[in-house]
């Protein structure tokens, strides 16, 4: 569960990072196998699976659902699919602690069953707006009960008959697009999403990967309620959400050479080596290949003078999770760093535009936070105490800051690290980052 009490990193200033290793499973693609798999007619297997509190809060949602799974055992897991209609009612709410993912993604599923269901969350994933899905599921026919803002707990009332719309998303997510996507399964007619600009597909691809039809043309992606899903056998890339925290710290700290293995490098997902080479970064992807219908290679960094850049916008929703990260890498670089159309990140696990400006100015660079994004001034990293208001990412990328900073970095309440990267201190010292867990 949740920040049980705080725990704070500590970072040491200076070093580098040399060597080789693999970064733990995509928190996205681990999400979505326990889904289908629990969904599918048939044995799903799983390796590589991201074995942090956000996909593990899905697993036991669906656990409590009467799925039978076995796992998590070093990144293998078995699911026992029940078939679309397998499910059953859970004896009580089912809690999904700070995953975003989870409570978006199974509100479309839950609206789609036989039964009732409670959603709850930790008081970050409390703070989400969840309207962005209960208004289009509500139009598909759900019955989604939220606070009067639109926040979790979620309860959701079983039994309704769903039709498939066709929806234009007002804003470029992929959560609200598989949501819709997972109720389409159960809807009658066609259910089409038609996204503003791409988001990561790993639902429309994992769909596929259980023999499922989807449609896509352009921006637009359909399916017909009413099929089937066969279990499939699934190995989870490396996250590259994950591994943006050791690019960057690789880019920022002269002397280093990286490799990081076997990463996703879906399309939809590589705005931060975009945006980092655009700065100037040096990075190679080695080995292209595919897994599990996912495009992957090994990643080689090698440090580089970075240069401030304005952050073209197509590139903001491919790179929405590696923003921390970026902000740590701009403020390393020379010159300015202008972020626009970014307005998503003050409602991820925290105001990540608000949270990052003021940890980043504790250190002494001028960060200034505006509507839709920042203005980040290169500069001298200092030490100092910081605060990640409970976000897993902007802990991490404040770790990897204290490869530039003169002094130590202390970072405050970094127990969620756990939720996408439970062994980041133990590979981030395995290759020079001197970063520890202190009380
Ligand atoms: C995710 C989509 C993104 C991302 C999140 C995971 C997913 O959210 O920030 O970490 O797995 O679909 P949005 O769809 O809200 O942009």
């Amino acid at each position: 569960m949740s920040a049980p009490h705080n725990i704070v990193f500590k970072a040491t200033p200076g070093g580098n990072l040399r060597g080789e290793i693999r970064v733990s499973g995509d928190k996205s693609i681990s999400h979505r196998a326990i889904m289908l798999g629990a969904l599918a007619e048939g044995i799903t297997k799983v390796s590589g699976f991201l074995e942090g509190e956000d996909c593990l809060a899905t697993l036991a949602a669906f656990r409590a659902m009467g799925v039978h799974i076995y796992g998590p055992e070093q990144g293998q897991v078995t699911i026992y699919g029940v078939g679309l209609h397998g499910l059953q009612a859970p004896a009580a709410p089912l809690y999904l602690g700070n995953s975003g993912t989870s409570m978006r993604l199974l509100a479309g599923l839950m609206a789609g069953q036989a039964f009732d269901v409670v959603m709850a969350g930790d008081a970050s994933l409390t703070r989400r707006p969840m309207k962005r899905v209960t208004v289009p599921l509500g139009q598909m026919g759900a019955r989604i009960e939220a606070s009067t803002t639109g926040t979790p707990p979620l309860k959701i009332s079983g039994g309704q008959a769903l039709r498939g719309i066709d929806y234009a998303m007002p804003v470029a997510s992929a959560q609200v697009k598989s949501s819709l996507l997972l109720a389409g399964l159960y809807a009658s007619g066609t259910t089409c999403v038609t996204e503003p600009a791409p988001t990561r597909d790993h639902t429309e691809r994992m769909l596929s990967g259980f023999g499922y039809t989807i449609e896509r043309e352009g921006n637009r992606v359909c399916l017909e309620g009413g099929g089937r899903l066969h279990a499939a056998t699934i190995d989870v890339p490396a996250d590259i959400s994950s591994a943006a925290f050791f690019m960057v710290g690789a880019s920022i700290a002269p002397g280093s050479d990286l490799m990081l293995q076997h990463v996703g490098i879906n399309p939809t997902r590589i705005g931060v080596i975009n945006i980092l080479r655009e700065m100037g970064a040096d990075i190679e992807l080695l080995n292209h290949r595919e897994a599990g219908g996912e495009p992957v290679a090994d990643i080689r960094v090698r440090s580089a003078r970075l240069h401030g850049i304005r952050i073209p916008e197509d590139q903001v929703p491919l790179a929405i999770d590696e923003f921390p990260a970026l902000f740590i890498a701009a403020a390393c670089a020379e010159g300015e760093t202008v972020l626009t159309g970014a307005e998503e990140l003050r409602v991820k696990e925290s105001d990540r535009i608000q949270v990052m400006a003021d940890g980043l100015t504790a250190l002494g660079i001028v960060a200034n936070p505006t509507p839709d994004g920042i203005i980040i001034r290169g500069g001298r990293l200092g030490g100092g105490r910081i605060d990640s208001h409970g976000d897993h990412r902007i802990a991490m990328a404040f770790a990897m800051g204290a490869l530039r900073a003169d002094a130590e970095i202390m970072i405050e309440d970094c127990a969620n690290v756990r939720t996408s990267f439970p062994n980041f201190l133990e590979l981030a010292g395995e290759v020079g980052l001197g970063v520890s867990e202190q009380g």
